[in-house]
């Protein structure tokens, strides 16, 4: 009986240590292929985000460009969130992460460009015509051509209606 009450003392002091550490599922990083990476560390086993940081160490023709991006708390999702400006992307580069808290190293995590891709949203457009007819277009927001075609996940439908179509257009 006592031992078992002391067993869960050690078990409650071993989770105060380590249940509140995050892990490596918990940080999540995307690249839009053109200048931003955004790092995210969902805060369910974080009490505060404030005083964890990630450094990140990007090698670029044999040198190494260092960045700190420092978590503040989404105030949408709750989460941690971060970013960083970069020159550009390119496909195979890779990026070394180490998060912290303070000074206290929590993790390593290594990324590669092309595993980690999220496009900007496109910006749509919309003309009625009198004919009930749509024009639909948009905007990718790439000044330059992605590295291989967007392909690009339309849904339409009557809004509050049940039924929409989809439809995969590839972007030229
Ligand atoms: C988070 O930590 C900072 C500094 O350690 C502190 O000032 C702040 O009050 C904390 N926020 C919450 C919500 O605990
Ligand atoms: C993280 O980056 C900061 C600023 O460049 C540096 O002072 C610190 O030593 C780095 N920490 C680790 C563990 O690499
Ligand atoms: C990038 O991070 C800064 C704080 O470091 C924040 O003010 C800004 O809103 C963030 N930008 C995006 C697009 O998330
Ligand atoms: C990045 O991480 C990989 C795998 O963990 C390691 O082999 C490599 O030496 C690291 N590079 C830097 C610059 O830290
Ligand atoms: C639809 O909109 C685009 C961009 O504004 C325009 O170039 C195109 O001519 C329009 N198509 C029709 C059928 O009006
Ligand atoms: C886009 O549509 C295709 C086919 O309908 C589907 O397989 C794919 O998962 C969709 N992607 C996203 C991001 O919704």
């Amino acid at each position: 009986m006592f031992s078992t009450f002391k067993c869960q003392i050690f078990l409650t002091l071993i989770c105060i240590a380590l249940c509140y550490e995050p892990t490596k599922e918990d940080l999540k990083c995307f690249n839009d292929f053109e200048t931003e990476m955004k790092c995210s560390l969902s805060s369910e086993r974080l009490q505060n985000c404030s005083g964890h940081k990630l450094n990140i160490t990007h090698p670029v023709s044999n040198m190494f460009e260092k960045y700190t991006c420092i978590f503040e708390r989404n105030h949408h999702s709750d989460n941690c969130e971060c970013n960083i400006t970069v020159e550009g992307f390119v496909l195979t580069e890779i990026f070394n992460t180490t998060l912290l808290e303070g000074s206290n190293v929590l993790l390593y995590k290594t990324f590669v460009t092309s595993d980690f891709i999220k496009p900007k949203s496109p910006v749509l457009s919309v003309q009625k015509f009198e004919n009930g007819n749509f024009n639909v277009t948009w905007d990718d927001q790439y000044e330059k051509h992605f590295f291989e075609s967007l392909r690009i996940n339309l849904t339409y439908g009557i809004k509050g209606g049940h039924k929409n179509v989809r439809k995969m257009i590839y972007d030229i």
